[in-house]
């Protein structure tokens, strides 16, 4: 959706170390091109949440790609994400100014694209 979503997702990839195993938080992923780009690419398990693309939509999307067990489309509101009381704070990504340096290599994260 975004001009340049795939674009920034492989970007964003080379800062994590992403692989099978990893759970990402695709926060706004839109369509989802993004989610199902990390989850053929790298392996992890993606959930693909956005406020204003179905879900429905996504999901029929993800049939054509083979990657269900993968991807898991949801609707959430970035402001009101129901994560339990305890659950160590996901890593949060953005693109960042080309000179600040490489973040450390993270168990979880959420692409914000
Ligand atoms: C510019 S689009 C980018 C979509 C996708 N990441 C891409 O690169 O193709 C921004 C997306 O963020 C979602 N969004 C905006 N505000 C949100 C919020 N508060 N919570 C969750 N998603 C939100 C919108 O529904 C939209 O799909």
């Amino acid at each position: 959706m975004g001009s340049n979503g795939l674009w920034l997702t492989e970007w964003l990839s080379e800062a994590v170390s992403l692989a099978p195993g990893m759970r990402v938080l695709d926060l706004g992923c839109g369509t989802a091109v993004s989610s199902i780009l990390l989850a053929k690419e790298f392996g992890p398990r993606v959930w693909a949440a956005d406020l204003w693309i179905s879900p429905s939509d996504n999901w029929d999307c993800l049939g054509e790609s083979g990657l269900e067990e993968s991807v898991m489309p949801l609707r959430a509101e970035a402001h009101e994400l129901p994560f339990a009381d305890g659950c160590p704070p996901p890593t949060h990504l953005r693109p960042r100014p080309r000179r600040s340096p490489k973040p450390k290599p993270a168990r979880e994260a959420v692409c914000v694209l």
